[in-house]
């Protein structure tokens, strides 16, 4: 089915300006979440078994669980600062205006684990870049950002060094 069709633009979001690419039609739908996540594990470069699979607070946590699942792989959540209850090592980021900061917990990976990093949405690229850097800080190996769209002319690709893949691009 053509997920794309359940990705609903909502003008002026979070400000004027800016339209909005809400996924929440795309999660209600039975068939679209299925097909989404069956399509997202097969992205996942098939000659690496996958350790860890990152969901990156908070839209990353649904499809990234799902990945998971499907890929035989552990969970791990990236949040925002101050949710974690555990040691943590935190990476600032930016924002279109200002900046905020990501944590992981310090035993979430072992050094030379092989981790895919989900989000719902490659934007600037800000936040899975600075994902990517607090995977390397612990020895994890980044084997794949992959998201459900991608915002092309952000160029967020660029940011990431790792191998980028996306079901949809605008
Ligand atoms: C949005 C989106 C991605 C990120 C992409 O999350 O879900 O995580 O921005 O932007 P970037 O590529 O420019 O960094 P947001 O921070 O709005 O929070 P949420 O997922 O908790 O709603
Ligand atoms: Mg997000």
């Amino acid at each position: 089915m053509n997920i794309e069709k359940l990705i609903r633009d909502v003008p002026d979001f979070p400000k004027k300006g800016i339209v909005f690419k809400d996924v929440t039609p795309l999660l209600a739908n039975r068939k679209a979440l299925v097909q989404c996540a069956d399509q997202l594990a097969a992205l996942s470069p098939n000659d690496i078994k996958i350790d860890k699979v990152i969901g990156i607070e908070a839209r990353g946590f649904i499809l990234g669980g799902m990945i998971a699942e499907r890929l035989g792989a552990g969970f791990v959540p990236v949040r925002k600062k101050g949710k974690l209850p555990s040691e943590v090592i935190s990476k600032k980021y930016g924002l279109e205006y200002g900046e905020d900061t990501l944590q992981i917990h310090t035993d979430a990976i072992v050094a030379g684990e092989h981790i895919l990093i989900h989000d719902d949405v490659l934007a600037t690229g800000g936040t899975a870049s600075a994902v990517c850097q607090l995977v390397e800080e612990l020895g994890g190996i980044v084997v794949q950002c992959n998201f459900i769209m991608e915002l092309d002319f952000l160029k967020g690709r660029d940011h990431l060094i790792t191998n980028v893949a996306s079901l949809i691009n605008y």
